[in-house]
């Protein structure tokens, strides 16, 4: 018999078979059915760095007026500022057995590892908000915050212009708390565009987002070393504080002394308008919205990006009495 031939046999055999075969009754198989998570059911533990100025005022106000739209159960703790309490306001959220979410504004970049670690063993999403760290992102869900390298890139710029006429190019800062990623990442920044038209840092020194203590440690660059053209503040209060040195010192700001800060709060505007502040980059506290959508992505299972960047603009003394009125914070 030819090859085909049997081939043919084989199939026509295998058909019969199949027929013949008893039926086999279809178990309805049940899917179990994944819980899809709404706002309704989250409970947010969120660890806020302290209340140190407007910008913080206005990041935690997004939050608390945020969650209550949305119906989420917030549970806030503001940790005043202090390292120890946020890490020990983290393993309290993770033992709390209503909080299914973790929102944290990191005072310092690092010290993060262990908590992150506990929280994921104890299945809590995870979301940084503000202040970026210095873990893995396998830790937490996503990051959500500003590109403060970009601020202090634009600060820089920024700088660049508004000292192009002038001999000498000296700038003092004004830094954040330094442990963290906001005044690193401002401070890396401004030094990379500051170059591009010969700024140097004469002074740079901590204010701690502190008006007063801009103002301090203002008075103490001036006493130190009067030869100053700029200043770049880390923040508005700062600047603010700086402004106040400044005409202590029977110069004016803004005009003697240039100066750029970064957040953008009235106290800022109102500075512009009275033409102690030249110019004011961006940095948007009203981060709420976009974290608590976040996390209930996660918390449903989806997978998000390591940073999700807010949108910021450039603010200029000549436009500042114009824009105000828009403000929100
Ligand atoms: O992390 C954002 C910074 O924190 C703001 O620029 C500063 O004002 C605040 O305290």
């Amino acid at each position: 018999m030819s090859r085909s031939k049997i081939f043919a046999l084989l199939v026509v055999a295998a058909m019969i078979l199949a027929a013949c075969a008893p039926k086999a009754t279809a178990t309805p198989v049940v899917e179990p059915t994944a819980k899809v998570f709404t706002y309704a059911d989250m409970t947010v533990g969120f660890i806020q760095t302290g209340s140190e100025g407007g910008w913080r005022a206005a990041n935690t106000a997004s939050f608390k007026e945020t969650a209550t739209k949305l119906g989420i159960n917030l549970k806030f703790y503001d940790a005043q500022n202090k390292l120890e309490n946020q890490v020990s306001a983290f393993r309290n959220f993770i033992a709390d057995p209503e909080v299914n979410v973790i929102v944290l504004a990191a005072l310092e970049t690092t010290g993060w590892d262990d908590v992150l670690k506990e929280a994921q063993a104890a299945g809590k999403i995870v979301v940084i908000e503000d202040r970026r760290i210095d873990a893995s992102s396998d830790l937490y869900a996503t990051y959500i915050g500003a590109d403060f390298a970009l601020e202090g890139q634009n600060a820089g710029k920024e700088m660049c212009v508004l000292l192009k006429d002038s001999a000498k190019k000296n700038v003092v800062e004004l830094v954040g708390n330094v442990g963290s990623s906001a005044a690193k990442d401002r401070g890396v920044g401004f030094r990379e565009t500051m170059t591009e038209c010969g700024i140097t840092i004469t002074q740079s020194q901590t204010a701690n987002w502190s008006a007063t203590e801009g103002k301090d440690v203002m008075a103490a660059f001036l006493k130190k070393d009067p030869d100053i053209q700029g200043v770049f503040a880390q923040n508005d209060e700062m600047g603010l504080g700086a402004a106040l040195a400044i005409k202590e010192a029977g110069l004016k700001p803004g005009v003697d002394i240039k100066i750029i800060t970064v957040d953008g709060t009235a106290g800022a505007f109102k500075g512009m308008i009275a033409g102690d502040i030249n110019t004011v980059l961006e940095c948007n506290p009203l981060l709420a919205p976009q974290t608590f959508e976040a996390a209930l992505k996660a918390l449903n299972g989806e997978k998000l990006p390591a940073w999700i960047p807010s949108q910021e603009g450039i603010f200029y003394q000549k436009d500042a009495e114009a824009i105000f009125p828009s403000r929100t914070y």
